[in-house]
């Protein structure tokens, strides 16, 4: 982080409403809002730790855990779930052994289901970091995270 640390403070004053955009820009720079992110806030604002947990925590777009090196996002949007969105899903937990929400052992993998990915005509859809794929099967799935080892 230190390398990056200057960056992370470029344009703030150290005011108490800086917290929410510090916040912000940390996850936009490190993918998370780790704990040397944490403190090195705390220290620039004078607050500490605990706030800015206790202020972070109650916004759902923070993540406090280092992201995976791929995440993969499962539509259960309507036409997804009627066209076996929730089978895609199932494949995948069975075969990376985690639940939405989660992430494999290696890092390799997180999972997450989405409401709608906004191409409701291609469903199934689901997306592996920024890359879509659609009318998805269980069958195909192996062999499309095979692209991302
Ligand atoms: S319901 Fe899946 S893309 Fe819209």
């Amino acid at each position: 982080m230190c390398a990056r640390a200057d960056l992370l403070f470029k344009d703030f004053r150290g005011e108490e409403g800086d917290l929410i955009p510090l916040l912000q820009r940390a996850q936009a720079t490190f993918g998370f809002v780790g704990p040397e992110a944490v403190g090195a806030i705390a220290r620039f604002l004078r607050i500490t730790e605990n706030q800015i947990y206790g202020v972070a925590s109650f916004y759902a777009q923070f993540r406090f855990t280092a992201p995976a090196r791929h995440g993969i996002k499962v539509c259960l949007g309507t036409a997804c779930h009627v066209k076996g969105g929730a089978i895609l899903l199932d494949s995948l937990e069975r075969d990376l052994g985690i639940a939405p929400g989660g992430k494999t052992p290696d890092d390799q993998f997180e999972l997450d289901r989405v409401a709608c990915l906004g191409c409701c005509a291609l469903a199934p859809v689901l997306t592996v970091d920024e890359d879509v794929y659609s009318s998805m099967t269980v069958n195909k799935l192996k062999e499309t995270l095979k692209r991302y080892d």
